[in-house]
């Protein structure tokens, strides 16, 4: 297991070993000759965060599985989709913990046979599943835990996405780990582009950047997971910052989410993700997701052929995992391939 990098502003909290940390800093050379007047790339590589084929999730479960250990639980209960990274990394954790590990995944059940990506790594890993069916998952997350609990188990309850300020305080930390990275490079970046899916993510890096005082912009790219995504980062950050005993004042403007382009709802796969998926991989063999960093991605990429972006300025995509998901879109994804 790797070792912690050191973070002052998280250093109070309960934290487990998860994730293999730091995760790699990488330019993307190749890529910004691929896009006309681009601005220098980079990239910070958290698919390779481990917890079993890597993602976001790992860096908030440290801090989420350390709370739940410190609270005596003995089996971690969330929500999500049936194709769900979080999950997946949550199976993960709970099965490297000795905790058991209780899904509730949304819509009706699907033949186990036909369990593919996530949804199969999440058998493999030892979960349990239980399908909402038609009723809202979150009923069903409160109606498990309290039969959990009459069954004598210690059930700690992660809402939806770790995004919560305990999770998101694992971004606080991330911050701290980049911050360090681009010291020791001599580096600087001016912008991170990051998904706002249930917003823990983006509301930790933004806490991190405010509250080492760097000279960073935030983006989000919603990919409507979540509605009213850009206040929930608003409120998340406030309460993550307060969480942490962190003094920062979150000025107008800091929150920035834009819409993804084009009118897909979530989780569908448009032209716009699959060329950028492609595009990623074949100019720096590097992978996204289906649903989350295609279509953030695919949102960066046509800011930067828009002329959005200063070609001055330097941008680093913060890469948030999920390629497990690809193996469950195969035919969304050879669709008008290219
Ligand atoms: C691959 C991937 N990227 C980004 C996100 C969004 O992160 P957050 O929920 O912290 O906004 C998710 C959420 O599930 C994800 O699976």
């Amino acid at each position: 297991m790797s070792e912690f990098t050191p973070s002052s502003l998280t250093a109070h909290l309960p934290r487990v070993r998860l994730a293999h940390l730091p995760t790699p800093l990488e330019e993307l050379k190749r890529l910004r000759q691929t896009l006309q007047d681009s601005p220098r790339l980079f990239i910070k590589r958290d698919d390779q965060t481990g917890l079993a084929t890597g993602g976001n999730k790992a860096r908030k479960l440290e801090f989420l599985v350390g709370h739940a250990l410190q609270q005596g639980a003995d089996t971690l209960i969330t929500v999500g989709g049936a194709q769900s990274n979080h999950c997946r990394q949550t199976a993960a954790a709970a099965a490297q913990t000795g905790l058991g590990c209780v899904l509730i995944l949304s819509g009706p059940p699907i033949p186990r046979t036909e369990w593919v990506g996530n949804l199969l790594l999440d058998d493999l890993l030892g979960a349990e599943i239980v399908w909402a069916g038609d009723r809202p998952r979150d009923e069903v997350l409160a109606e498990t835990t309290r039969t959990l609990t009459a069954q004598g188990r210690r059930p700690y309850v992660i809402p939806v996405g770790g995004s919560v300020p305990i999770g998101a305080a694992g971004y606080v930390a991330a911050v701290e780990e980049l911050a360090g990275q681009l010291a020791q490079r001599r580096e600087h970046v001016d912008r991170i582009v990051v998904v706002s899916g249930s917003g823990g993510t983006h509301a930790g890096v933004l806490v991190g950047v405010k509250a080492l005082g760097l000279d960073i912009q935030v983006e989000g790219m919603n990919n409507f997971a979540v509605a009213g995504i850009a206040a929930r980062v608003g409120t998340l950050a406030a309460e993550t910052a307060a969480y942490l005993g962190l003094a920062i004042a979150l000025a107008d403007g800091d929150v920035r989410v834009h819409e993804a382009a084009g009118p897909h709802a979530y989780g569908t796969i448009t032209p716009a993700e699959r060329e950028a998926i492609r595009l990623l991989a074949r100019s720096e063999g590097i992978l996204l997701d289906p649903i989350y960093t295609a279509r953030a991605f695919a949102q960066m990429v046509a800011f930067i052929r828009a002329g959005v972006y200063d070609p001055q300025e330097t941008l680093l995509f913060w890469h948030t995992g999920g390629a497990a998901g690809l193996f469950a879109r195969a035919a969304d994804l050879m669709a008008e391939a290219g």
